[in-house]
């Protein structure tokens, strides 16, 4: 690793408690040079410099580490998989579910969470915990207003049961937004919750070393009760989950034996 990066990484720890070295290096440093190079500074010293002066220069690096792409019902079929087999299942074991959505981003996530689980419970005792390390994710997914692209894959029916249009925009209703908590938590640094029948946690292991996602899977299935489940990202598959104590309950999902 270049002593540059090595001292930029040492130094964002210090201000923001984030880690990059826990973060895929090639990838990480690739994105915030690109960044930095456009904004006329030579190398990570001179930009975490700029990054002290200015809370904007800060921002903005935060903004881009953190890749808050989301849709609704992403990867739908997944989706219906838990629609159809694992939801009914942790419903006939515990009617009232613990439910943690983890980097939710701008909370297209958890809100599909509780348009899927209204089929089966009323909303009024549906409780979705939703967190992510991004304070302006959280903003906007509290704020709730979508471009129409991000519900591409949302069913007609939810679309007019839980949606209002404004022009190109979507508002989630009131409703739905009730059933979600949110929250600023960093994955990396701070301690889960127990108990848990369910953790979504989607597309963000990628961005993570494999020492730190090994670290954890372990977390994960420690915060999950017997026979709850992790729902990861389609491009997340768990390489041998049984030593994380992880059984393989359909693909993306893995059952805590
Ligand atoms: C690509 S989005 C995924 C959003 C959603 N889960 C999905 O699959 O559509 C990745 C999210 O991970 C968040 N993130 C990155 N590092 C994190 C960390 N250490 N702790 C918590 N969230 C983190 C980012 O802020 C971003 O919102």
């Amino acid at each position: 690793m270049s002593k540059d990066y090595q001292e930029f990484i040492i130094q964002v720890r210090k201000k923001t408690n984030i880690d990059l070295a826990l973060y895929k290096e090639a990838q990480m440093k690739r994105r915030l040079t690109s960044l930095y190079e456009k904004k006329g500074y030579s190398s990570f010293q001179e930009y975490f410099q700029a990054m002290n002066r200015s809370s904007e220069v800060l921002h903005e690096f935060l903004d881009r580490m953190t890749i808050n792409v989301s849709e609704f019902y992403r990867n739908k079929q997944r989706w219906d998989v838990l629609e159809n087999k694992i939801l009914p299942r942790l419903l006939s074991e515990n009617k009232r579910l613990k439910i943690w959505s983890a980097a939710s981003s701008t909370g297209e996530e958890p809100y599909t969470l509780a348009m899927i689980l209204s089929k089966y419970l009323p909303l009024s005792s549906i409780s979705i915990f939703a967190t992510d390390i991004d304070e302006n994710a959280i903003q906007k997914a509290k704020n709730g207003i979508y471009p129409d692209r991000s519900l591409n894959e949302v069913p007609e029916e939810m679309k007019r049961k839980f949606f209002i249009q404004n022009g190109t925009y979507y508002q989630i209703s009131e409703e739905i937004k009730k059933t979600v908590t949110f929250k600023r938590h960093n994955l990396l640094a701070e301690p889960f919750d127990s108990n848990y029948d369910l953790i979504v946690c989607r597309n963000v292991l990628i961005y993570f070393t494999e020492d730190a996602k090994d670290l954890l899977y372990h977390k994960f299935n420690k915060a999950l009760r017997e026979g709850g489940t992790l729902f990861v990202g389609s491009t997340e598959q768990i390489f041998n989950p049984p030593s994380y104590n992880f059984m393989i309950e359909d693909t993306f999902f893995y059952k805590k034996v």
